[in-house]
């Protein structure tokens, strides 16, 4: 065979082959074309290598490197072919819409359990006749310590026990060094408030009596985590201030609040207790399933308090509590470590 009819056989057959791949309406089509032209066995292409043998020594260098040149045309006219359709295809689904598929249902997401008992408990006290007040996350020492009676000397100021901020001004005064106290530490007077106590302070302050409140809100401390602490938790604060308020009707509120959020079947405790704001206090305990868990601190409002905010308190008394949500939430779910409030895993979170 010679060189030149062997390439003409060549060109013509890679024309073809485009022309067809061109004119392919659809997959299967193509693939017939594909088999048809370029098949192992017994393609077009693979019939005109048979002529590579029958070529003068002399010729087949030239004709084995037109063949191949060949081959890829061939081979690209199918690529190109390929690519049309499926662009076509997806372009298709795009803009048809079958009316009879089913929809395909949005992931919706809900509110987070804490978030979801905080609105519950506010409803509950609601009932009661408490309204809600709220008080910022970042406190000075007056409203988180001094009127709530916790005087200088208190361990509960310690700052290992609390989240001091560094501010401009506390900054500066170090940078000078003035500011220091005797143990070190960097004296200033704010910080991220460790319990909504804060908020009785400043609803007494804006409010004379009577008041009816409760205040649910994030407080911080540096805690070590485990399964009943964490170092930023929620708690619900209540105040009721008022003529001849007594133990028993704090005793009333907090029974009714339990047996309306965790079910009649609770029991709940006081333990006396000390808090600088309350006197006397207790801790206040609640038994729902098996064992008792504290859930926290309740008394009668100090008189040192009410004088602090301008009460006077041989006119009024009062009852304060504040609760931890994370553990009545978690009573309530039969959760056995708060922590799993916050690793914000999608598989705990969707059970609520
Ligand atoms: C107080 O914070 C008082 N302010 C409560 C109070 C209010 C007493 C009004 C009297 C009058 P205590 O530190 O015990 O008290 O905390 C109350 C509750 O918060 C605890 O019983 C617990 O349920 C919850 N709590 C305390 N620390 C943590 C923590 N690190 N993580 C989760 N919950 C906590």
């Amino acid at each position: 065979m010679a060189l030149d009819e062997f390439v003409a056989e060549l060109d013509q057959l890679a024309e073809e082959a485009a022309d067809s791949f061109s004119l392919a309406s659809d997959a299967s089509m193509l693939e017939d074309l594909r088999v048809q032209i370029l098949g192992a066995k017994s393609g077009q292409l693979k019939s005109a290598q048979k002529g590579l043998g029958k070529m003068p020594p002399a010729d087949k260098p030239l004709a084995g490197k037109h063949f191949n040149q060949t081959k890829q045309r061939i081979e690209e006219a199918y690529a190109l072919a390929q690519g049309r359709l499926d662009s076509a295809s997806s372009t298709q689904d795009a803009s048809c819409f079958d009316a009879t598929e089913p929809g395909s249902r949005p992931r919706i997401g809900h509110l987070h359990p804490i978030t979801q008992t905080v609105q519950e408990l506010k409803d509950i006290f609601g009932r009661l006749g408490f309204s809600v007040a709220e008080g910022p996350e970042i406190e000075d020492e007056r409203h988180n310590f001094d009127a709530l009676n916790i005087d200088r000397s208190h361990p509960a100021r310690d700052p290992l026990d609390n989240f001091y901020l560094q501010t401009a001004c506390t900054a500066a005064a170090s940078s000078k060094g003035e500011g220091e106290v005797s143990d070190g530490r960097l004296e200033s007077p704010w910080l991220l408030r460790s319990q909504t106590s804060t908020v009785q302070i400043r609803v007494m302050e804006e409010n004379p009596p009577p008041i009816r409140i409760v205040s649910l809100g994030r407080v911080y401390r540096p805690d070590t985590a485990d399964a009943t602490h964490y170092p930023m938790f929620h708690q619900i604060e209540g105040l009721l201030v008022d003529t001849d308020v007594t133990m028993a009707d704090l005793k009333t509120v907090l029974r009714i609040f339990c047996s309306s959020y965790l079910g009649e079947e609770v029991h709940v405790r006081f333990r006396p207790s000390f808090f600088p704001f309350t006197e006397p206090s207790v801790e206040v305990d609640m038994q729902w399933g098996d064992g008792w868990v504290e859930m926290g601190g309740a008394g009668m409002v100090d008189p040192n308090v009410f004088r602090a905010v301008g009460y006077d308190p041989d006119k009024v008394t009062g009852f304060a509590f504040g609760l931890g949500v994370e553990r009545l939430c978690a009573r309530r779910f039969g959760i056995t470590d708060i922590r799993e409030f916050f690793k914000n895993d999608i598989r705990f979170l969707d059970q609520f």
